[in-house]
């Protein structure tokens, strides 16, 4: 079996220096996180997506620790090679270092190898107390969900040359503080380009274009589990919940006309002397 995917693999894993992008998919339980790992995925993120495409919320808002930390501990479970990153929720780091701290240890102790958190410089100290407490961080910039209300809706980021400008300083400012790989959300392909080329650690996008050192997707996105929302940066590799649908109603049908179980399908009584 390959060796599992560290921090440090990660951290010095730049295109520019030769490597292949990296890949990193959402998974909320064992099964998914089986599924994404036997595809070979580097990271698997426990996103606070969650609360979207598994619990029904509008945004990513609902969730709090102890649902990141229910999820983690279901996808640690599926012991998987690829490097396990938790969502740090919204609330969960805006108070103060040790309310963060403390926060990230309960994710890390439910098997996480690192979080991820959302914002640029106004989340250095924050990111530095986790560095400090030897928790790797993962930053998150651009169109960040947990700022919804903020950017009054999910909207492209940084389009002007100021706002551009501003995200790369938010960038270097979380490497400086320790962050070890960046995703980058919703921005022109031409700005996570520059953010890319501004920073040594790798830039992971989603929305962002095709000038990162890595890509990530949510599962139910990839898969067509789900169908209400379609962003343009979403290709759907498969329409699970299509076929899904089609199972079942296959399922009732059978049920409805006697055709599930067969004899074959079912236990029986020994037979006398058997
Ligand atoms: O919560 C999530 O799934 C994420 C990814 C979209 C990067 O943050």
């Amino acid at each position: 079996m390959d060796a599992r995917v560290t921090v440090p693999a990660i951290r010095s894993h730049k295109v520019a220096d030769g490597g292949a992008p990296l890949v990193m998919v959402t998974a909320y339980d064992t099964p998914s996180a089986r599924m994404v790992d036997e595809a070979g995925a580097d990271l698997i993120l426990v996103g606070d997506s969650l609360g979207m495409v598994v619990l029904g919320h509008d945004n990513t808002l609902g969730v709090g620790v102890p649902e990141l930390a229910h999820h983690t501990a279901a996808v640690a479970r599926a012991s998987p090679r690829a490097l396990l990153v938790a969502d740090m929720p919204w609330l969960s780091y805006h108070r103060d270092r040790g309310d963060t701290v403390g926060n990230a240890g309960v994710l890390v102790r439910a098997g996480a190898a690192a979080v991820k958190l959302e914002g640029g410089r106004s989340r250095v100290s924050m990111v530095e107390a986790l560095t400090d407490a030897q928790i790797p961080v993962m930053g998150h910039l651009g169109l960040t969900p947990q700022s919804v209300h903020v950017m009054g809706g999910f909207r492209v980021q940084a389009r002007e040359e100021e706002t551009a400008a501003a995200l790369v300083d938010d960038a270097r400012a979380l490497v400086d503080a320790g962050a070890f790989a960046i995703v980058i959300e919703g921005v022109p392909a031409e700005v996570a380009a520059e953010v890319t080329g501004a920073v040594a650690v790798p830039t992971i996008g989603i929305g962002a274009g095709r000038h990162c050192d890595g890509q990530v997707l949510v599962f139910h996105d990839l898969l067509g589990l789900q169908d209400q929302l379609a962003p343009r940066f979403v290709r759907r590799y498969a329409e699970l919940k299509a076929e899904g649908v089609k199972a079942l109603a296959a399922f009732a049908s059978d049920v409805r006309s006697g055709a599930f179980p067969t004899d074959t399908e079912s236990y029986h009584r020994s037979r006398p002397g058997g």
